[in-house]
Formats: structure tokens, sequence, C-alpha cells
């Protein structure tokens, strides 16, 4: 099936900034619609936006970006069979030519691929998790969930990135959802009965209005109890500490408690943290480019907690095979735009699958009403799913999306439990 029609055309994020939407159309008329998210917390090996600079929304426009869509993008597409998402992909990357795909852009070449991949589904007939599975058995994901929102996305107010939670006691996506509700609601509940009730982080997480890093782990494991859940058996901790954000050399500098610890500090630091709390998963405990540290968390505590490569792996085949090799983490946060297109994100969370890490497909601080990822992370099975709070419609339309692919006539066979 033949791609007939390519517009491109810039939206708004959640934060208010302009993205790049991508619509594909098919010769039977078919169609399907990609959207670049944007992270705040980037990884400096990841796909490049391409914005526009200058004055005009403070530099976030992506005029440049659409124009590189319509002058080159959309030729290469037109007449391309849409099912040859793997073909495309390929061409679109030898098409921008550069490493970090600066030249067009990591979110005009993402909105693109999403784009075809919705067309392929959509010209199938097919939900697009289903397009994805290939007739595989898949689950729905377990999702991890924010509580607080701390580091980039609330004015570094805390150090930490994310104080989430896993429903691990879940049996399905649904009762997953109402754990986490219930949790959401009475760390509001107790915010407020401290006085620091502040409204909401970029991801929807509550603002973290603390003293310390931990106060936030106290509270987070009180919200737990309040809504009559067993820490650490019904509901754990997951963590994003996004180190890279005020680490790099092996130095850290913790801006909430006015401290500076090395590379072996900040893990020592986790993992009291990890003994005292009921935290199953860290993402990015320490830098991007502390590899041996990363290599020496995961060897102490590997076995008991999940260790996320985020900034780290950033969504890349190769950094994952590389990381394997050197136990660092063991697990992989699959972010699209941070690899450029839909094959080489896939290939990044295979060759994890391949490495025996576990995978979580992940949205971004900076989102909108898309859904693709919930199903990139079922038909993928990839087993997790990280997409913020549970608050803000950018957010909330990824669980509720999540809901229906579960409650659907046509549903996966089953839920990613936790084991
Ligand atoms: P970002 O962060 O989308 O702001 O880059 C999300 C994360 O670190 O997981
Ligand atoms: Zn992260």
């Amino acid at each position: 099936m033949k791609i007939r029609r390519v517009v491109a055309r810039r939206i708004w994020d959640s934060r208010g900034r302009p993205t790049v939407e991508v619509d594909v159309t098919n010769e039977d008329g078919t169609w399907g619609r990609g959207i670049a998210p944007a992270g705040a917390s980037r990884g400096t090996r990841e796909a490049v936006e391409r914005r526009d600079g200058g004055d005009r929304f403070n530099g976030f426009d992506v005029q440049s970006a659409l124009r590189g869509i319509e002058g080159e993008i959309a030729p290469l597409l037109l007449g391309r069979d849409v099912r040859e998402q793997a073909a495309i992909d390929a061409a679109l990357v030898a098409l921008d030519g550069t490493p970090y795909k600066s030249r067009l852009g990591g979110n005009a070449l993402v909105a693109a691929s999403l784009a075809v991949l919705h067309a392929a589904a959509a010209h199938a007939r097919l939900p697009l998790w289903r397009y994805l599975a290939q007739g595989r058995p898949v689950r729905l994901p377990m999702p991890q969930v924010q509580v607080f929102g701390g580091g980039a996305h609330a004015g570094r107010r805390v150090d930490v990135q994310d104080f989430m939670v896993i429903a691990i006691g879940a049996t399905s996506f649904a009762q997953a959802l109402e754990m986490t509700a219930e949790v959401y609601r009475c760390a509001g509940e107790l915010m407020a009965a401290r006085g620091s009730l502040a409204g909401v982080a970029d991801e929807g997480g509550w603002w973290p209005d603390f003293a310390r890093n931990e106060d936030a782990l106290d509270l987070l494991v009180a919200a737990i109890e309040r809504a009559k859940l067993v820490p650490g058996e019904d509901m754990a901790i997951a963590l994003d500490i996004a180190a890279s954000e005020f680490g790099s050399g092996g130095r850290y500098r913790l801006g909430l408690e006015q401290r500076e610890l090395d590379s072996d500090g900040l893990a020592g630091m986790l993992v009291d943290w990890i003994a005292k709390y009921p935290i199953v998963s860290i993402e990015d405990p320490l830098a991007e480019d502390d590899e041996a540290g990363l290599a020496a968390f995961t060897r102490a505590v590997g076995k008991r907690v999940q260790v996320v490569g985020d900034d780290y792996l950033v969504t890349s085949a190769q950094r994952v095979r590389n990381a394997a090799e050197r136990g660092a983490c063991n697990c992989v946060l699959i972010k699209p735009n941070q690899a450029g297109t839909v094959t080489e994100a896939h290939q990044a969370l295979l060759a994890a699958q391949e490495a025996g890490f576990r995978t979580i497909v992940s949205a971004r601080s900076g989102e909108t009403e898309d859904v693709a990822i919930v199903h990139l992370a079922t038909g993928w099975d990839a087993g997790q799913l990280k997409v913020g709070s549970f608050a803000r419609s950018e957010r909330m339309a990824k669980w509720n999306e999540g809901v229906r692919v579960e409650t659907g006539d046509d549903r996966p066979g089953g839920f990613a439990a936790w084991t």
C-alpha cells in the first residue's frame, strides 16, 4: 500500500511549547498520525531536536523541522510501501546523515516514523498494539507512576527527578491504576496536612516541597499506608535519580542538602535507601558518563532492584549491548524520540531482551494527547510503561488508553504482573 500524502504541522505540547505532528495518508485513504514528544533532562547522546532558536517562543519553534519534512522527508516517503517500516526508517536515517539526527531533527524523524507506523496499522485495520505484536502473545505493561516530580521537572526543588510507585501486587492494568489513584490522592492529602501542597510539577506529580530528598520517600510510604496498601507487598517505590542532571566526572552536587558526593558516596546513599524503603527500581542512579559507577552499583544491588539506564543507554541497541558486556544496568528505558525512529527504538528493546535486561517504554516530560507509547509497550511486550503522574490529560490519555486496550473486544492475553 503506497503512501499518497504527507502533511506536517506545528502543534503544542504539555509545556505550551511547539512540537511536530505528521499525518501520513495511504492510497486507500487510511492514514496515521505521529507526534514528537520532548524531554527536559536529556542524555547527551540522544537524537537532537531541531528547533529554530532566536526569540520566538524562546527559541523552541519548529518551522525549520517542518520545512525539512516538506522539502526532504515527504518526497522520500511518497510512493513507498507503508508496511516497510524498517526500510523507511533506514532511509530516513540515511537522509539525515548525521550521528545524532541533528540535520533534519529527531523530532521531525520520530513524528514521521510514528505516522508511517500508524498508517500501516490503519491499512491493516488493526489496533496498533496488535499490528506490532504480529500474532505473538503480548501483555499489558505494569505502570510506573510518578507521585512527586522533582529535578528538571520542578525547578530543581529536590534533586531526585521522579518519586514513583509500582503496584507490584496488581494482577491487571486496571487494578494497578486503582491502587495508584488512591496513593496519589493520599499523597496529596498528606501534603495538604503538612501545609506543603503547592500544585503539580511538569508530569503531574505533586510539587516536591521538601527539605530533604528522603522526606519525599517517607511521605510516599505514608501515602501507601494511608491508601490501606502494604508497602513492599502491594505497592513499591521506583526512583529516577536522573543523576546526569546534578553530576559529572564522578562528582555529584545535591543542591537541596548542600552536599557534594563522589560516585561511591552517591551509590552508598542509594544503597541505604534501598535498605530502608521498599524500593524495587532505580533509574540513572549515577551520571551517564559514570560507567564504572553504574557497573559497581549494578553489581551491588542488581539482584534486588532493577537498575534502569535512561540517559546512559539513550534507546541505543549498541549502547545496550556494551552496557550488558560491562554489567552496567539490568533494565533499559525505551523512548522512541531518543533513538529517532520506531525501528531503532525496537532494536534497542530487542537488544535488551537478548541481554536479559528488563524493558520499560517511556513517555517524555513534554507530551501531548498522543497515546502511541501505550501500544508500543503492549505490542512489543515491554512489560513496563512509564508516562509520568496520575494527573493532567497528556498523562491520563495514556493510562486511559491502556484501560481501553485491556477491556476491548480485541485484547491482549494478559498483564505483565511484577515478578
Ligand atoms: P525527560 O525526562 O523526558 O524530561 O527527558 C524523563 C526521564 O528522565 O525519564
Ligand atoms: Zn529518566
